[in-house]
């Protein structure tokens, strides 16, 4: 028997090193609970499942608050994703980022960042704080529902799921269905997301 296995949808995971981890934790420090404040003060802080703002100043954290070094080690980690995915990609650019705080029972539903205009190659998420059981990004086959038949385990699995780990990266192709599982901790979990635009 010969099978094989093509369209595959890949997802890129890394944990930070002790060094990359202090890196990303000292340049996020000043700005977490400035953005949080701020953000809670817009209308539309709480219209999702957890806490969010979608105003064009709040998708903009690296650049708002120059976080050149963090910015520096997403593009390494997005460029060397890219190259595996697509190699003659001539280059990226890290165009919106943005903080997410799910709170205790917070959630998010299953979604993809797909913008009608223009959109995106890549997209990540990086976990700043996170307790165990705090909510795993789940990922759904892109065509998933679409064959009548979803398979937990076996060659089509339709779904898998990462953790979130302080300090853990996780890149998907922009158009890969997510969602965000309940947070089951009693801590806020928070992530910086971020989406990825390239020239082709
Ligand atoms: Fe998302």
């Amino acid at each position: 028997m010969k099978i094989d296995l093509w369209f595959a949808t890949p997802v890129y995971h890394h944990d930070a090193s002790e060094a990359e981890a202090g890196m990303i934790q000292s340049s996020v420090a000043q700005m977490l609970d400035t953005e949080y404040k701020e953000i809670l003060s817009r209308d539309d802080a709480k219209s999702r499942s957890y806490i969010q703002s979608r105003h064009l100043e709040h998708r903009q954290v690296l650049h708002k608050y120059q976080l050149d070094e963090l910015h520096h080690w997403l593009t390494q980690h997005c460029g060397g994703f890219i190259k595996k995915l697509h190699p003659d990609a001539k280059a990226l650019e890290i165009r919106e980022s943005w903080l997410n705080f799910y709170f205790p029972g917070d959630s998010q539903e299953v979604h993809h960042h797909m913008h009608p205009t223009s959109p995106s190659f890549i997209s990540g998420s990086l976990y700043l704080e996170a307790e165990p059981n705090s909510g795993d990004i789940k990922f759904y086959h892109p065509a998933f529902g679409a064959s009548g038949y979803q398979s937990s385990q076996g060659l089509e699995t339709f779904e898998a799921s990462y953790a979130p780990k302080p300090n853990r990266l996780v890149l998907f192709r922009s158009h890969v269905p997510h969602g965000v599982m309940q947070n089951r901790s009693d801590k806020v979990r928070i992530s910086l997301s971020f989406n990825v635009y390239i020239q082709d």
